[in-house]
């Protein structure tokens, strides 16, 4: 079955089965306790909590979606069998239980069987399903267990989880979640481990999990306590790329007709099969996928939030074409705007290839200067046990902006590795290095600091952002010294700027200045900085707290201060200078009049 075919027969199901059909939400939740939508039931928790009336938005309590899903966690997965960033999840809802209209466990398991079996033509016999053996104070889910049974699901096929596999949610730290069932397909005994395995099986993929329905009851409230809801819900999820796999004989949703125009292109393009470079087909494949669907909702590329997901996928999206000496990806993300903006309208953005191109433009020439120095630190030998210098690789973090995963990626191809302790040791060494500097210029003296001072010290991170903007992300920091009369800024770059470069920046700056931006000081872990969009690439937090200054939502930058409280205090910002200040990095001077 075309894939196609699967989502409108999905919804013509759930339409002849009296349910509205609600339109995908956007990847940018509107609930900001989420980076990006990872599941069909986002749009609707305030109806699921009670909180709104679903009655009074939809006039039923049923209601189903074809909804666009980002998962940023397993991006170095990508690459495997069933992994992607973007993908698409079919849903159903039945939204507080209602003795007369509404449905519980039993409707929803009668949909399913009704859905999979009689529209997708799968063998009822085939169905294993899993069901929660009650854990953490939740009791074991008898309910679901015996209308299964009712359902002529013999006990062989029905399989008890704790709350690691059958219970789901919440998707943040708090929010709505339940005992859920899952229904898994056998694809047979040949792709099986031994005769008896089952889902969930860890050895092989004989059992494919398809769909998953949440009775959904309980809300998790901050301190990790399970309370009722105050009415029931049904929230289901069907992976749309693993029914398609399935429904067309493949063991991946690559094979299948949701990639293979693109996957074709990409044969065609770099002169190389499918077969023989699975991985870097994929990883293009799957981010020129996942790049046109943020864009399309409006994200631009950037070192914040959504648009740090969307850069860091582009760039290594990048990576790969090289490597598979593809000249250009426009061809490869215009197939699958034309693919997908037949269901999703929004593709019909004419700025999508316009907005990857840019970030090729800027990032190439970081690429290849980042690419040649871990060449030569590689084959200066300075490595022992496989392992480069940490301090070697730091330095291609600080100076090409290369993040870890992407050096280790690099390294690996030719047996190497850098040690990650040490690698981080570093980084934590160089902060402490730049917060002491700033401490021992501003912090903690800010009454002697003049006026004058502060301005330039505000003006500073405006141009260090406004350069990142203009140049790349490899433009970091390397120095910074302040006077009464000007700002003195050294950061990563390798060539002159040009006349408009420089131009271009002065005039962000300026505009940043206009617009009153208000400067706000906000004290938080390293991880929470990173999660809010603060440039920082690890996930542990071994430093105490840092301060974070945010300039609007122009600039965050971790820092020790003393700034003025609003840029229209600046005054007018010009460059006075742009000089070489050593190898790969330049200086600039500027004031403020
Ligand atoms: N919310 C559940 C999931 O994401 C069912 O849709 O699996």
């Amino acid at each position: 079955m075309k894939s196609k075919e699967v989502r409108e027969k999905f919804i013509q199901f759930f339409k002849k089965k009296e349910h509205k059909i609600v339109s995908s939400s956007s990847l940018i939740p509107e609930d900001d306790t989420v980076l990006l939508t990872t599941a069909g039931m986002q749009q609707f928790v305030p109806y699921l909590t009670g909180e709104k009336s679903v009655l009074s938005e939809f006039k039923t309590r049923h209601l189903a979606s074809v909804q666009k899903c980002f998962r940023t966690l397993d991006i170095e997965e990508i690459g495997d069998d069933t992994h992607y960033t973007f993908f698409e999840m079919l849903g159903n809802w039945s939204i507080g239980e209602d003795e007369e209209k509404g449905y519980f466990k039993k409707g929803a398991i009668e949909l399913a069987i009704d859905f999979f079996v009689n529209e997708m033509g799968l063998s009822k016999e085939r169905i294993y399903v899993t069901v929660f053996k009650g854990e953490k104070g939740i009791p074991r889910d008898d309910e679901a267990i015996s209308i299964w049974t009712d359902k002529g699901f013999p006990k062989e096929r029905i399989a008890e989880f704790g709350t690691e596999d059958n219970f789901w949610g919440p998707t943040s730290e708090t929010g709505p979640c339940g005992p859920c069932s899952e229904i898994h397909y056998d694809r047979g005994q040949e792709y099986g481990c031994l005769e008896d395995c089952g889902p969930n099986c860890e050895n092989c993929n004989r059992f494919v999990e398809l769909w998953n329905l949440v009775f959904m009851e309980y809300n998790m409230e901050k301190d990790g306590s399970y309370t009722k809801l105050p009415q029931k819900n049904i929230d289901t999820g069907i992976g749309f790329e693993r029914l398609v796999s399935l429904l067309q004989g493949k063991d991946s949703a690559y094979e299948t007709d949701l990639f293979s125009s693109a996957i074709k292109k990409i044969e065609e393009l770099s002169g190389k099969r499918y077969e023989e470079n699975k991985k870097e087909f994929r990883v293009i494949a799957d981010h020129a996928r996942g790049s046109i669907f943020l864009i399309a909702d409006s994200v631009l590329p950037s070192n914040k939030g959504a648009g740090y997901v969307l850069r860091r996928i582009i760039r290594r999206m990048i990576r790969y074409k090289k490597e598979m000496g593809i000249e250009s990806l426009n061809e490869i993300v215009d197939i699958f705007i034309k693919e997908y903006s037949e269901f999703y309208h929004e593709l019909e953005n004419k700025n999508i290839l316009k907005v990857i191109q840019e970030e090729e433009e800027k990032f190439e020439k970081t690429l290849e200067d980042g690419l040649k120095e871990l060449k030569r630190i590689q084959e200066k030998g300075a490595m022992k046990n496989d392992k480069i210098d940490a301090g070697d690789a730091f330095y291609v973090y600080q100076t090409f902006g290369f993040p870890l995963e992407m050096i280790q990626e690099e390294l690996e191809k030719s047996g190497l590795s850098v040690d990650e302790e040490k690698f981080k040791e570093a980084f934590y060494k160089h902060q402490e290095i730049s917060r002491k500097g700033a401490e021992e210029k501003f912090g903690g003296l800010s009454k002697d600091v003049g006026e004058d001072e502060a301005k330039l010290h505000t003006a500073t991170h405006l141009l260090h952002q406004a350069l990142r903007e203009v140049l790349g992300d490899h433009v970091i920091q390397r120095g910074s010294d302040i006077n009464r009369e000007r700002l003195r800024f050294d950061f990563s770059h390798s060539q002159s700027l040009s006349k408009e470069e420089i131009m271009e920046i002065e005039r962000i700056v300026n505009e940043k200045i206009k617009e009153d931006l208000e400067v706000k000081e906000e004290k938080m872990s390293l991880e929470k900085a990173r999660e809010k969009g603060v440039i920082a690439l690890f996930q542990d937090d071994k430093m105490g707290d840092i301060s974070v200054y945010y300039i609007g939502n122009f600039s965050a930058e971790a820092c020790g201060g003393p700034h003025i409280k609003k840029t229209s205090e600046l005054g007018k910002f010009t460059i006075k200078k742009e000089e070489s200040s050593g190898a790969g990095v330049r200086r600039i001077k500027a004031v403020l009049n």
